[in-house]
């Protein structure tokens, strides 16, 4: 697996988070395209695990490593858990947390990274980790945090991308580098950070988990549309909101870019 040096780290722009705006609920943010085009699939997946496992979320505890402004952890509330979501960024906390009191929804939002996560081993029924493991520093660190904090039984959840020719061809040319229809801030993915799913795996089985599953995601439009909506965004006919109304991702045996998995904890 890679080996994430300082030097490679220091590439990836994790400070845009701590923007001292709201950066993930106005519609037309980059951010928000987590909402509008990447929940459905990735919630869509979680939920169907609580169906394949018989699981009722209520009052089961679940927590949220990297939650950023809360675009996750607020499905994660609805579905009936008892929610928790850390963070580093206090700017994306606040955001989180005042966006959750408007919609009366009881968060905790808590900061720290998930390699130092500050609870006591066995404290939660389920933790998610989704758009983050390819953000953090030391990869082993959170997976190890993960697995202390799960208790004997308990899921993880978690998405990431992975490190192929067509990632780096579509989530970092494409949607970063390429003037022409790059949405993303540059640096905000690394492609050397990217995992491998067989290394997810690896660290996953070295941490006490039993891993069951992985599921890819495709756009649902074809290539040459993905590239005419993107246009359409760098020309200013479209915004952001535009964008995440017409570009999602589905559910997919594709597992070159964004994949989702989960793994129980012996
Ligand atoms: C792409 S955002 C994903 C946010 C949220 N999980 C979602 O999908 O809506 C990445 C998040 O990871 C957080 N992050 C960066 N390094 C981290 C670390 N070492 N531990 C935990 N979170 C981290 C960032 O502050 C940011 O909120």
């Amino acid at each position: 697996m890679e080996k994430i040096t300082q030097e490679i780290y220091n590439k990836i722009d994790n400070d845009l988070y701590n923007a001292k705006t709201d950066i993930w609920w106005k519609p037309d943010t980059v951010l928000h395209i987590l909402k509008t085009s990447v929940n459905p699939w990735r919630v869509g997946f979680a939920m169907n695990v609580l169906k394949k496992l018989d699981i009722d979320p209520t009052g089961k505890t679940a927590l949220e490593v990297g939650c950023g402004g809360g675009i996750l952890t607020e499905e994660i509330c609805k579905m009936g858990f008892t929610t928790t979501g850390i963070d580093p960024s206090d700017e994306s906390l606040h955001t989180a947390a005042n966006h959750a009191k408007e919609g009366g929804l009881a968060i905790t939002y808590q900061k720290g990274t998930g390699e130092q996560l500050p609870y006591q081993d066995h404290s939660f029924d389920f933790v998610f980790c989704c758009d983050v493991l390819e953000h953090v520093s030391d990869l082993p660190k959170v997976i190890f945090e993960i697995s202390r904090v799960l208790k004997p039984g308990g899921i993880f959840i978690y998405d990431t991308l992975n490190r192929t020719f067509i990632s780096k061809l579509v989530a970092i040319k494409i949607w970063q580098e390429w003037k022409r229809w790059a949405f993303m801030p540059p640096n905000l993915h690394v492609w050397k950070m990217f995992i491998k799913p067989e290394e997810i795996k690896h660290l996953l089985s070295k941490n006490g988990f039993d891993w069951k599953e992985h599921h890819g995601s495709e756009p649902n439009v074809s290539i040459p549309t993905m590239l005419r909506y993107l246009r359409k965004r760098t020309k200013g006919e479209w915004t952001y909101a535009d964008l995440g109304k017409n570009f999602v991702l589905v559910g997919s045996k594709d597992m070159n870019i964004l994949y989702a998995g989960y793994a129980i904890k012996k």
